[in-house]
């Protein structure tokens, strides 16, 4: 029968005669199939294997220090790299959700690129594609590897794809590979987090990405997340998420007119993310969220529920 500790005994034993005293470089993403190929790799290898984690300024509010200090707890040899301003710089202007996903695909690989240069002598490159990955063509997961296959078909080949690949989760679902983090002792932030995409709050701002937009999406979206887990919600939905929308309408706040933006709530129900039901949240939660975020977060004068299922509409908004 299959179980969590063999695999993860089998999967070590082969890491280690695989990769002998190479290096390896991986990317992590705070999320969990990148966090529990680390833990595979590291139990195998040790300081040999090389995370990298990079903050492209679209995570979630204290996400980025929040996960690094939990990798550096689990004794991962791992470096936070802060290139926020050059995502930023490169979104700068751009509206459409294709050309978003395109830039930030870009700027990210030119800061692995440039971080896995650093590393003197690394022999492989480690990522986290689970199976679906692998039949699908178009991997849902969030990953590194995602971005780095949809966007280097053209012209030359990062140096660092030019490494042998190592991919210790290829033929694992995901809950199974969250069966693997947990035995192997993966904290509930990251073993549970929900799906999220690669390019982050970049496309769950419609329109231009500015920093300004980034921190108010941020605190709306805490709000929000705090409150689903506050109330038990957060582990009954597949993912859920704010959207900023580049609209502004008129609100009263005190005797003041407002003329302010709107967020989105989304929450879905999901097996495998192809399909997806939007969630019945109690309307108590509800409004009890859409107050906070309006009386917390300046900016936000109107919040609205996105009760659309996929298809016909997607998860995301973009
Ligand atoms: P959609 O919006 O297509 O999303 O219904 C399905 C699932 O995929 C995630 N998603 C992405 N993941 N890069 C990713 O790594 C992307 O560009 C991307 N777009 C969507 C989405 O969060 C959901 O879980």
């Amino acid at each position: 029968d299959w179980t969590p500790h063999a695999f993860a005994d089998i999967t070590i034993d082969d890491l280690k005669s695989q990769l002998g005293d190479d290096k390896v470089v991986l990317g992590l993403s705070g999320g969990v199939d990148s966090s529990v190929a680390a833990l595979l790799l590291h139990k195998a290898i040790g300081k040999n294997l090389h995370c990298i984690f990079v903050d492209n300024g679209l995570l979630r509010k204290n996400e980025f220090e929040s996960v690094l200090e939990s990798y550096k707890d689990l004794g991962l040899n791992v470096k936070g790299v802060n290139a926020k301003q050059l995502f930023y710089d490169a979104l700068t202007g751009l509206t459409d959700p294709e050309q978003k996903r395109k830039a930030i695909g870009r700027v990210f690989i030119e800061v692995f690129d440039d971080e896995a240069h650093q590393i003197s002598d690394v022999k492989w490159l480690a990522q986290g594609t689970i199976y679906p990955d692998v039949i699908e063509s178009v991997s849902v997961n969030g990953g590194p590897s995602a971005t780095i296959k949809s966007h280097h078909n053209v012209g030359g080949l990062p140096d660092f794809m030019k490494l042998k690949i190592v991919e210790p989760l290829k033929s694992l679902f995901k809950d199974e590979v969250r069966r693997v983090g947990k035995a192997l002792g993966l904290p509930e932030n990251i073993l549970h987090r929900h799906p999220f995409p690669g390019p982050g709050l970049g496309i769950r701002i419609l329109g231009e990405v500015t920093p300004e937009k980034v921190a108010i999406l941020q605190e709306a979206d805490y709000i929000y997340i705090e409150n689903l887990k506050k109330a038990g919600w957060y582990d009954k939905v597949w993912q859920a998420g704010t959207i900023y929308l580049p609209i502004q309408s008129v609100g009263v706040m005190g005797d003041e007119r407002t003329y302010e933006n709107v967020v989105s709530l989304r929450a879905v129900e999901s097996v495998d993310g192809m399909t997806a039901d939007w969630s019945h949240l109690p309307y108590e939660l509800l409004a009890k969220i859409s107050n906070e975020i309006i009386n917390n977060v300046k900016g936000i004068n109107r919040v609205v529920y996105d009760i659309s299922s996929k298809p016909p509409a997607t998860i995301e908004w973009e």
